[in-house]
């Protein structure tokens, strides 16, 4: 005998946070919702791990981001999870599930059943193992995934000041956390095979200027190239790490943000995969008309681009979240999920926006010399599918996203080009 639940939410991350909050919303009864979660508290806005909780002054710690803060809406602590009659089981892995019988076995050995699934088990950090290199379990690598990981991480900074930390890859983790080490005044290198930074999203132009500044800051970048292995004191503390071209780099400190792999394992060969992700559709229902999938580790299609798409970015996860719920609890009310991907990041001075896909021809506009304003546009197939914006207001965000949204049709590139930021306006 288990326990039973008519909805249960697996992983307990910043979807599932959000998730709760809509269930609440629309009417959950008490004792019909439980969130099971490895980690060891309640759901948090993630993003604060490789920013505000890294800094040397004043870091931000639990309670100050759970979810919902992140939204500007309410900050579900504990003590919300039991006003509102759910059930939250953390520090708890579950081990597997069975979608034929909808139930969930746990690390203690419990079975828990329900009628709704959502899985909302997010995605962990790729290891350097997976790539070759042994190592990285010493006490000064350190990844950025969960809290755990930023325990360590700012325990590591703390006992590295003034010394030196090589920072491995040049994606999200590695440009937030190398800003985050400087203004712990640590010396960073950074480390990546791409010819440049965040080559996922940036255009060379792009990256050019953000490398600039972080080089203007001490920042030294090797790139074009990987770790191959780590050398180690007497107590397996990393000393230096051995690049392919050649490079020896001593280190106090090394961060690893090479990517991540959704968390799918427990439903292979149960529900269809896709991308990498449990493929989902417009309701967020997989494979199995009783299990939905939220956040990082679903696949869903995305209207504005015609495409199965899974997104990794903390917006994708409130919002696919919210209209999972809705679905289950109003599916006569709920039409399909129309997501525009939303991106951004904020790194020393900087902070910029993201609206839609990087694909297709590239136009640049603004102020690439003050580095204050400056942004570019993405054109497929003659239509505008991509917006980014540094240095914009509130305003200008909600206008480049509404513009996007519309997909509207560009003609002429050099005419884009000169107007820049208007275009937007006049859509
Ligand atoms: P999330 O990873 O948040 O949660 C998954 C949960 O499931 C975890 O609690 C995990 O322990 C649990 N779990 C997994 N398997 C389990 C099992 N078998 N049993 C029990 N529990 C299990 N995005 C953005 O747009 N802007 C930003 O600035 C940032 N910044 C940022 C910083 C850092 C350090 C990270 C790591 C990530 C970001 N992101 C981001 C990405 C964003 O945080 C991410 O997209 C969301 O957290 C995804 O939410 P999910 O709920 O899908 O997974
Ligand atoms: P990423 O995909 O952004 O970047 C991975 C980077 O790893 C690549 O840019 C590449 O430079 C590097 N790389 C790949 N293989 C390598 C290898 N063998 N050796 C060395 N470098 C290698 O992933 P991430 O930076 O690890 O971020 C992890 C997750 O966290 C992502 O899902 C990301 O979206 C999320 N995140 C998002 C934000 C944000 O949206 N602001 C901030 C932090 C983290």
């Amino acid at each position: 005998m288990g326990r039973a639940y008519v909805y249960v939410i697996l992983g307990g991350g910043v979807s599932a946070g959000y998730a709760a909050l809509e269930f609440t919303r629309r009417g959950v009864s008490d004792g019909e919702l439980c969130i099971i979660s490895e980690e060891p508290v309640a759901p948090y806005e993630r993003p604060a791990l490789s920013k505000g909780f890294l800094l040397p002054e004043a870091p931000a710690r639990l309670p100050s981001f759970h979810t919902c803060v992140g939204a500007n809406d309410e900050k579900l602590t504990p003590k919300w999870y039991k006003e509102h009659g759910i059930e939250l089981v953390l520090g708890t892995r579950v081990k597997s599930v069975d979608v034929r019988r909808k139930t969930l076995l746990s690390s203690t050995g419990e079975t828990i059943s329900y009628k709704f699934l959502i899985i909302a088990t997010g995605a962990r950090a790729l290891k350097l193992e997976e790539f070759g290199v042994e190592g990285s379990d010493a006490e000064n690598v350190c990844y950025l995934r969960d809290l755990a990981d930023a325990n360590r991480l700012a325990t590591v900074i703390q006992s590295s000041s003034n010394g030196n930390a090589v920072v491995i890859g040049g994606g999200y983790i590695g440009m937030e956390c190398a800003a985050s080490l400087v203004i712990n005044k640590i010396n960073v290198t950074m480390v990546f095979p791409e010819a440049h930074c965040m080559a996922r999203l940036f255009t060379p132009k792009i990256a050019n200027l953000y490398e600039e500044y972080y080089r203007a800051k001490g920042v030294k970048f090797v790139k074009g190239t990987v770790l191959t292995s780590f050398e180690f004191d007497s107590n397996r503390k990393v000393t230096a790490v051995n690049l392919k071209d050649g490079s020896h780099l001593p280190a106090d400190l090394v961060v690893v943000g090479i990517g991540i792999r959704p968390n799918t394992s427990l439903f292979e060969g149960q529900l269809t995969i896709e991308k990498g992700g449990i493929k989902v559709n417009s309701k967020m229902q997989s494979s199995d008309s009783s299990v939905y999938a939220i956040g990082d580790v679903a696949t869903f299609p995305v209207k504005l681009f015609g495409e199965m798409r899974r997104l990794e970015h903390v917006d994708s996860a409130r919002k696919s979240a919210r209209h999972a719920v809705s679905v289950i609890m109003e599916p006569a009310k709920t039409g399909e999920f129309d997501y525009l991907p939303f991106f951004y990041s904020r790194v020393f001075a900087f902070s910029w926006q993201f609206y839609g896909d990087p694909a297709g021809e590239v136009v640049h506009f603004g102020d690439y010399e003050d580095g204050k304003q400056f942004g570019a546009y993405w054109v497929k197939k003659g239509h505008l599918v991509g917006s980014f914006l540094e240095g914009g207001t509130k305003e200008e965000y909600e206008i480049i996203s509404k513009a996007t949204q519309l997909k509207p049709a560009v003609t002429d590139l050099e005419e884009l080009e000169r107007e820049g930021l208007k275009f937007a306006q006049t859509v």
